[in-house]
């Protein structure tokens, strides 16, 4: 696609095409396979400042804005949606709460380790009786001196079984009728005492992405852990999933981008009734779509991420640049299923695993019916 980019735009994704060609791609079938992602890949993603984009230098990040990291996110989820979601996570979902509202001393303490990922991060708002309507969520955190005594169950935590820190979502209002104004966030260590960590789910794709439920016992969080003001946290879960959703939206599309580069591959290859299929219309429409459909989910992408970078409102943006890329990422990997045929259908061909990992985006990070509720409401206020 043709976007103008300015020269250190051009650099970064030129960096992250390369990496994610050189040494994601090799490996993201076995990461699939083993149903882990290297450490050692996520510490080479530290080196060149892919595991703390958002954050200043002064904390070890790379100082990059929301624009750039779409860039990134686009590259690194084409090679391997395994790697790209962890990356998303740790970088929109952890780290960008904390820079936004945590207190000079919570950075200090926590951005250096995530940054350098020597800290992986997660972020726990779903619970079992709570997903879409997350402002119901029952975890209670009771004020007990210097702590909050912290009970509950959170599920579906991308990141959770190798997370060392994880942005958590509490009641510390007893009332739930109050809904979302009895919500806080909390800063939670893996160590603290009474917390534990659920094994990894079984998923139907992005396997080597870790994904747990967390077990809160008479949790004691330090109450100096506490994330911007109490009773007021669900704002930051609202605020922090507008830029996780752009994360997921360039997901979708990094996947639906490697669909269509194998399919065209392919398509070139195959022959049948004497002719490359490519030669058959039938293959080319799919393949226009594709291309066309690509496109313009990137420029809702690139467009929400220039919003959330001017500092201006980006909610509405955000969620139709996941909407549109989720369900195009879903139809394309269909589409290049069909386009390979049988072998489409098998293991040595990567579309398989394009069509179990494009089958999340529509679900996390909201579905894409609570994307269309909040698209709705935006216009209709
Ligand atoms: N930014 C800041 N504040 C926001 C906001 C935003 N984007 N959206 C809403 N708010 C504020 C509202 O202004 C309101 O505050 P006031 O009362 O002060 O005005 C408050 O939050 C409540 O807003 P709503 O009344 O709209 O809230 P609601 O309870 O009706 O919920 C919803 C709306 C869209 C359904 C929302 O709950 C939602 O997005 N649900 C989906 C949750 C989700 O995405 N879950 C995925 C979890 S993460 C995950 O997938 C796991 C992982 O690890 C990847």
């Amino acid at each position: 696609m043709n976007f103008t980019l300015t020269e250190e735009e051009a650099a970064i994704q030129q960096l992250a095409r390369e990496f994610a060609d050189k040494e994601l791609a090799p490996v993201s079938a076995k990461i699939d396979r083993d149903h882990r992602v290297p450490r050692d890949i996520l510490a080479k993603m530290a080196d060149l400042g892919f595991m703390g984009m958002l954050a200043p230098e002064e904390v070890g990040g790379a100082g990059l804005n929301n624009f750039c990291m779409a860039l990134v996110q686009m590259e690194i989820n084409r090679a391997c949606a395994s790697t790209g979601v962890a990356m998303s996570v740790h970088n929109s979902l952890a780290q960008s709460p904390l820079l936004k509202f945590a207190t000079e001393e919570q950075k200090r303490r926590y951005l250096p380790k995530l940054t350098k990922a020597e800290w992986i991060g997660a972020y726990s708002l779903s619970e079992p009786e709570c997903g879409t309507d997350s402002a119901a969520l029952i975890t209670r955190a009771v004020r007990d001196g210097k702590h909050y005594v912290v009970n509950g169950t959170k599920n579906f935590v991308t990141n959770g079984g190798i997370a060392d820190l994880f942005i958590v979502f509490v009641r510390t209002n007893p009332d739930v009728a109050l809904k979302h104004k009895g919500i806080s966030a909390l800063i939670v260590e893996r160590s603290t005492k009474g917390f534990t960590v659920g094994k990894d789910e079984k998923k139907m794709g992005i396997r080597g992405s870790s994904t747990v439920s967390l077990f809160f016992e008479d949790a004691r969080v330090p109450a100096e852990n506490l994330l911007g003001v109490e009773n007021d946290g669900f704002k930051i879960a609202m605020n922090t999933l507008d830029g996780g959703r752009i994360g997921i939206a360039c997901q979708a599309v990094g996947i639906a981008q490697a669909s269509l580069d194998a399919s065209l591959k392919y398509a070139k290859e195959r022959r049948q009734f004497d002719r490359p299929i490519a030669d058959f219309q039938a293959i080319q429409w799919k393949l226009a779509d594709l291309a066309t459909e690509i496109d313009a989910a990137k420029l809702l992408v690139l467009r929400a991420a220039r919003l959330r970078d001017q500092g201006v409102p980006h909610t509405r943006e955000a969620s139709m640049a996941k909407l549109f890329a989720s369900e195009m990422a879903n139809r394309h990997a269909t589409q290049a299923v069909q386009i390979h045929g049988g072998n489409g259908y098998i293991r040595d061909f990567p579309v398989e695993r394009y069509f179990r990992d494009a089958r999340i985006t529509t679900i996390y990070e909201g579905t894409s019916e609570a994307q269309r509720m909040v698209i709705a409401r935006q216009m209709l206020r």
